[in-house]
């Protein structure tokens, strides 16, 4: 398993966490659970532009930008119970060592290409200007705070080189035109093979993987460039290319394979990353961020097929990438500018890992964008983590503690058969969790061997508990780990239910053995759950392990019986503190406070033509009720709304499908543009406009609600 480098240019925010770093570890743990070797190999990306600019800011080396960053990004993964095998570094020796060889293999078999061009030089700074450190005037509309390959204000993108007036944003000189050469790799070589890697994982991979990475095969791949004109990253190791450095994209991919090596290297068995990398048996995962797919689907495997071809051990290339989409935070994007964002740092010095692990989990940004918002955090860590999981472990153990002394009571009643009858039912049990049949039939079927031991709900329980294992890891398998954690809290739900409804309180004074029995297995389901939340919650489960007094199990523990009767149990201890609503309040109002204003200028609005009041009476904006609400199939934009205004029904379809969930929408009132002429959008007919405030770039897109909807009918008139 890999991630992705993050860049030791910032702190690791929520959103890197959810779209990369905990399915891998939630991936890894789980495998690991099962019993299968793997590792989990990630680093600092420490080269590139980004990295040099960080350092013009913050006026210190390059070298003192990724020392902060590195130590920093470390620590706070480790705070929040990511197991990397090693978090290594692009500065590392080894690094340059690995980079190199790759370039020159792939120099040697002919992928590689030189061009000569011209560039932006300042002669002061005595360097030649990346993009991102030219302005100047657009080419296109003459915008004057255009960037180096694109403009802000109309969006062309162009050469650094067709702009006008430009200036470097180092010396603040006019910059010189001086020609280079570079390499450049040439992608479109592997046009054909990646056509068929690409077709060749059309039952694994993610919808969204898929179609970016099918999109661009389609635009046709061309050479691209590797090597940059910097004073920052690895040398190009040929002669005649002094002071140039191999593009940040080009050596970052290796890092994975080096940091592999030191890993080896470490454990004193320094051939070993090989079977990694060169055994054909190996499953290569590559998680990572969706603005990362075309790397890793397209250009990476294509550096290994080319290096592959030199013969000798070939290297594996990813055999899925599961990438995530981004996560958005309380319905805006992260922006260090804006000061809009959480990082893991600052987190975790006010909260502990866990609960983060799974919100973030129960609403992992896997099939489409996510929102993380403080007042769901609460309500997961109260309502579920607190009142579901967290109660039914508490109340068993304190039950167990108080009542039978702090020791795990018997399963079966029946003197002399607690052993026999358990081998029986565990071997019963394992057989019913592969059968493909419902819960009750299989429970029917069990009820007339084990009725004299046990009721129909110990066995429904024992049945759920059997089972999970293996519905659980097949969702695991899938890359499904949001409908993973919601299948895991479900099985806590269950036992909470399970507790209730055997009522120990009661029998406890007139069945005392019918109340053994259920504590007993409300501790096998405790077990259970430590097991199966230890891809989502580590430390809790490590607590759990503790309370049991237990050493951790494997996944299919999970399905035996395996806490003895007469084990003693530890101290229980509460293992989720509830959120109130203060810390929420205040952790809502630190986002964007102190945000520098300049930094983000005010719109630029240019109005239409006046209108006149008999122009704007024309139109019919109407209060409207949703009745119903559902995607427009085949479109990710649009939302068909049924709406009641007064007397009338219409349906209109709205382009909020990227903010909006249908659900959200139903049985709110709305503003429409009611007399507007119909029209057919994708086939189907549309009766009017719903009212929606828009930015520039139609992100957000937010619906105009009517407020004091309690007050307001469907039919009134809006002016
Ligand atoms: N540093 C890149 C980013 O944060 C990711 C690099 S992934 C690697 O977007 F494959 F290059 F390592
Ligand atoms: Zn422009």
């Amino acid at each position: 398993m890999t991630s992705a480098l993050p860049y030791a240019n910032g702190y690791i925010h929520l959103g890197h966490v959810a779209g990369a770093y905990l399915p891998a570890d939630m991936y890894t743990r789980f495998l690991r659970s099962s019993g299968e070797e793997v590792i989990h190999v990630s680093g600092s990306d420490e080269h590139g532009v980004a990295i040099l600019i960080s350092a013009n800011e913050e006026k210190v080396t390059p070298q003192e930008i990724v020392d902060k960053y590195h130590t920093a990004n470390e620590e706070a993964f480790r705070g929040l119970g990511i197991a990397f095998d090693i978090f290594g570094r692009t500065t590392w020796p080894e690094h340059h060592a690995t980079a190199r060889e790759f370039f020159l293999a792939l120099h040697a078999g002919g992928y590689l290409s030189e061009k000569e061009e011209e560039q932006f030089f300042d002669p002061e700074a005595n360097m030649f200007l990346p993009d991102r450190f030219v302005e100047g005037t657009c080419p296109v509309c003459g915008y004057e705070g255009a960037r180096g390959d694109q403009c802000d204000n109309c969006s062309s993108t162009y050469n650094q080189t067709e702009l006008k007036n430009p200036v470097s944003k180092i010396s603040g000189m006019t910059p010189e035109l001086r020609t280079t050469r570079h390499f450049y790799f040439k992608l479109g070589d592997f046009q054909q093979r990646l056509d068929a890697y690409v077709d060749s994982h059309e039952s694994d991979w993610r919808d969204h993987v898929l179609q970016q990475s099918r999109s661009w095969l389609k635009q046709g791949l061309g050479d691209r460039a590797i090597t940059r004109d910097l004073s920052w990253g690895i040398d190009v190791p040929l002669p005649g290319y002094e002071g140039k450095k191999l593009y940040v994209w080009f050596d970052a991919p290796f890092g994975y394979i080096t940091n592999t090596k030191v890993l080896a290297a470490r454990s004193g068995a320094p051939d070993d990353w090989r079977r990694w990398w060169t055994d054909p048996a190996t499953r290569y995962v590559a998680f990572i961020g969706k603005d990362n797919i075309w790397f890793h689907t397209l250009m990476f495997p294509a550096m290994l097929m080319g290096y592959n071809d030199r013969g000798g051990d070939a290297y594996v290339i990813p055999d899925n990438v599961p990438a995530c989409n981004f996560l958005n935070l309380e319905s805006a994007k992260f922006s260090k500018s804006k000061k809009w964002g959480i990082d893991l740092r600052e987190y975790l010095a006010e909260f502990p890992a866990d609960p983060l692990r799974y919100v973030l989990a129960a609403n992992m940004p896997e099939n489409k964008d996510a929102d993380f918002t403080w007042r769901e955090y609460q309500a997961r860590v109260n309502n579920e983590l607190a009142d579901i999981y967290g109660n039914f472990v508490n109340r068993t153990l304190q039950f167990a503690g108080r009542y039978f002394e702090g020791s795990v009571p018997v399963l079966v009643a029946a003197a002399g058969k607690e052993n026999e009858v358990k081998a029986l039912l565990v071997e019963d049990l394992r057989r019913a969790a592969l059968l493909d049949a419902a819960s009750d039939v299989i429970v029917g079927e069990l009820e007339p061997k084990y009725l004299k031991y046990f009721t129909r709900n110990d066995l429904a329980m024992l049945v759920e508990l059997a089972r999970a294992p293996h519905r659980v890891g097949l969702l695991y398998r899938a890359f499904r780990f949001r409908e993973a954690t919601l299948e895991t809290m479900n099985v806590a739900r269950a036992a909470n239910k399970y507790f209730n409804d055997a009522e120990p309180w009661k029998t406890r004074r007139e069945e005392s053995s019918r109340c053994a029995t259920s504590i007993n297995i409300c501790l096998q389901v405790v077990r259970s759950l430590a097991i199966l939340f230890e891809p989502i919650l580590p430390a809790t489960t490590s607590a759990i392990n503790a309370m049991l007094n237990v050493a951790p199990g494997t996944w299919n523990d999970a399905a035996d019986l395996s806490v003895p009767t007469g084990g003693m149990l530890g101290e229980p201890a509460i293992l989720f503190t509830k959120i109130d609503d203060e810390t929420v309040e205040r952790q809502v109002a630190r986002l964007g406070a102190g945000a520098d204003a300049a930094a983000e200028p005010p719109i630029e609005v240019a109005l239409k033509p006046e209108v006149t009041i008999e122009e704007v009476m024309k139109l019919d904006l109407r209060v409207a009720t949703v009745l119903a609400a559902e995607r427009v199939k085949k479109s990710e934009k649009l939302i068909k709304l049924q709406i009641r205004i007064g007397n009338l029904e219409r349906q209109i379809l709205a382009g909020v499908g990227r903010q909006y969930e249908p659900e959200q929408l139903i049985g709110r009132k709305i503003v429409v543009v009611a007399n507007l002429k119909p029209a057919k959008l994708m086939g189907q007919e549309s009766q009017g406009m719903l009212l929606a405030a828009n930015s520039p770039d139609d992100v957000p897109t937010v619906v105009v609600l009517v407020d004091r909807e309690e007050s307001v009918r469907d039919g009134f008139i809006v002016r």
